[in-house]
């Protein structure tokens, strides 16, 4: 049974362009493990008005563009997630979902949820074969999409917060697929190790003229494409969810045997929400509420963490084990009791209040790590995701991360219409309660239901330092380690007093829970610290880059942007 590349995340760029650069003011000098692949002490892009940082540099660049014209960060937010769509096919998207936090200058929040939603027709046991074993239908071909609410989210945003025309800030995004775009080698070597994938549902034509992969040099139009986007800048969102894309996307449904009807799509919609805000050592988070389990598993992880007394040095065997514990007990609680908040009771307020992070807090043995019950869940989530983080010359920020969950979605390219569509239906719990295909294993909470949206670990989170001013925007790709590596990027910043570039180059772990490991990034802990993790009882697996974030953070005279440098390239973008 073929299963979709995934491996191609990390080796995506990341990009951003920079003024000029500087190194983080003020903060302390970082010591890594000897032998880990990053130095400390580099240097971020940096920005005296505003800051971008993306995974694709023209995305970022029609961002720049858009605050230059006199927009603020939603308008460039929304400018930079079309042309994601344009110019990073592998995750920015028409066809997928997201999350997007929101933070004005003036104090007003809000949070987006853009979530794909289960079609009509979807139900409980659809990806079950007739001996109730989960298919890979959820992942790969037609059936595998959700209702896509990419375009809901940004349109959405953009008439309640932003101050530009759609026509305005789509126009980069139009001009980038209907005058095409220089491929570059990330993007070739993305396709070239999907090909086999995307050879099967229509995009062979489009982006392997000839039978080879886009060679990069090559200038790459999207006809189909531009029309799309430019029927979304004259028509808005009905320009998607009606009319000639809406049929050509469900005759493509259609042909598939996929489950979208122009009903679903003409019932999709957009949930405003409030950000869960919380309190990390004086610092305000205001971070993603369910349907995305990132901003209850972060909240609940740091929460435990302040309670558990100092965490330690950075790098040290006391920091490791306090990380990977309240992982993964906040882990555990996300895979049993998280899911769809309009189909689902979801504990909120007592996941993320203090009393019950010093409970479980107290459940932590300084000394020994603690056996995931059988019963503690196990995810598998898809890789392929991309986080934007844009912060404006009048302190606008929004933090967002969209996704079309595996790379390239389901695979299932629509011609007609130019674009992906997604395979978020795999992030439901295909068969609650047994291990599917992956051996992932989540609670009934978040079972298939006609109309529902499926559990994300999306995590697009904004930081505000003691005196309530803005200070971090923050998120990042990469399935459950979305979660470990956003909030690390936040504790490197607050706990280890890092500089941005330190923070964003610091070696990563994760604990999911189950599986009950606490996985590295190799050479990321010294040697000294491995052995007594070990000696604790810690079931130790080192791996290659964990996730996949861009950030920005204000320091003096300004701003910093690092994109994530696991990938190759790296840069930030920025105004005067
Ligand atoms: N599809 C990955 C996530 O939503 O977490």
């Amino acid at each position: 049974m073929m299963r979709k590349p995934a491996a191609f995340l990390l080796l995506l760029p990341v990009m951003a362009i920079a003024c000029r650069a500087t190194t983080g003011t003020a903060r302390r000098p970082s010591a890594f493990p000897a032998g880990w692949r990053f130095s400390s002490g580099g240097k971020a892009a940096f920005g005296e008005r505003f800051m971008i940082a993306s995974n694709e540099k023209l995305a970022s660049d029609a961002g720049n563009e858009i605050i230059r014209a006199g927009g603020n960060a939603v308008d460039a937010a929304v400018a930079v997630g079309f042309a994601l769509a344009v110019t990073y096919p592998v995750a920015g998207n028409l066809g997928g979902g997201g999350f997007m936090v929101i933070r004005m200058a003036d104090g007003r929040s809000a949070a987006i949820d853009y979530r794909e939603m289960a079609p009509g027709a979807a139900y409980r046991d659809m990806y079950l074969d007739k001996n109730g074993n989960p298919t890979n239908e959820s992942i790969v071909g037609y059936r595998a999409s959700g209702v896509p609410g990419s375009v809901a989210g940004m349109t959405e945003a953009l008439a309640k917060f932003g101050s530009k025309p759609l026509s305005e800030v789509m126009a980069p995004a139009i001009r980038l697929a209907r005058d095409g775009f220089v491929v570059d080698s990330a993007l070739f070597r993305s396709l070239s190790s999907s090909q086999e994938y995307l050879a099967r549902f229509g995009a062979e034509p489009v982006f392997y003229p000839g039978g080879e992969p886009i060679r990069p040099g090559t200038v790459f139009r999207q006809p189909a494409l531009a029309r799309t986007l430019q029927l979304i800048a004259e028509r808005g969102a009905s320009g998607f969810y009606s009319g000639e894309v809406a049929d050509s996307l469900v005759a493509g449904m259609q042909r598939g045997g996929g489950l979208i009807t122009k009903a679903d799509l003409a019932n999709y919609k957009v949930e405003w929400r409030h950000p869960i805000a919380s309190d990390y050592r004086g610092y305000t988070l205001l971070t993603m509420p369910p349907a995305s389990s990132g901003g209850i598993t972060i909240t609940e992880s740091l929460n435990m963490l302040e309670a558990a007394g100092p965490p330690g040095v950075w790098g040290s065997t006391r920091w490791a084990h306090l990380l990977a514990s309240v992982y993964q007990r906040a882990f555990i609680d996300r895979n049993a009791k998280l899911g769809d908040p309009a189909f689902v009771n979801v504990p909120i307020a007592e996941l993320t209040s203090k009393e019950y992070a010093r409970k479980l807090a107290r459940t932590i043995d300084p000394l020994r790590s603690t056996p995931t019950p059988p019963n503690g869940s196990q995810i598998v989530d898809g890789e392929s995701t991309t986080h934007y983080s844009v912060v404006d010359d009048k302190g606008n920020a929004v933090a967002t991360t969209t996704t079309l969950n595996n790379g390239y979605g389901s695979g299932v390219y629509l011609a007609s219409v130019g674009f992906f569509m997604n395979d978020e239906m795999d992030d439901f719990a295909a068969a609650p309660g047994k291990p599917n295909m992956f051996g992932l294993v989540q609670g009934e909470v978040n079972a298939i239901a006609p109309g529902k949206r499926m559990l994300s670990a999306m995590s697009p989170t904004i930081v505000l330092d003691r005196q309530g001013k803005l200070f971090l925007v923050v998120g990042a790709a990469g399935g459950p380690r979305i979660i470990t590596t956003t909030s690390q990027v936040i504790l490197n910043v607050i706990d280890g007093g890092m500089s941005l570039y330190d923070a964003m180059h610091a070696p990563r772990l994760h604990h999911q829970a189950l599986p009950d490991t606490l996985l590295v990034e190799a050479n990321g802990l010294s040697p000294a610290v491995r052995d007594s993790l070990i000696a604790m009882g810690h079931a130790i697996r080192f791996t290659g880059g964990l996730a996949n974030a861009n950030a920005v953070m204000r320091v003096p005279g300004g701003w910093e942007g690092v994109s994530e440098p696991r990938s190759s390239g790296t840069g930030g973008t920025s105004s005067r």
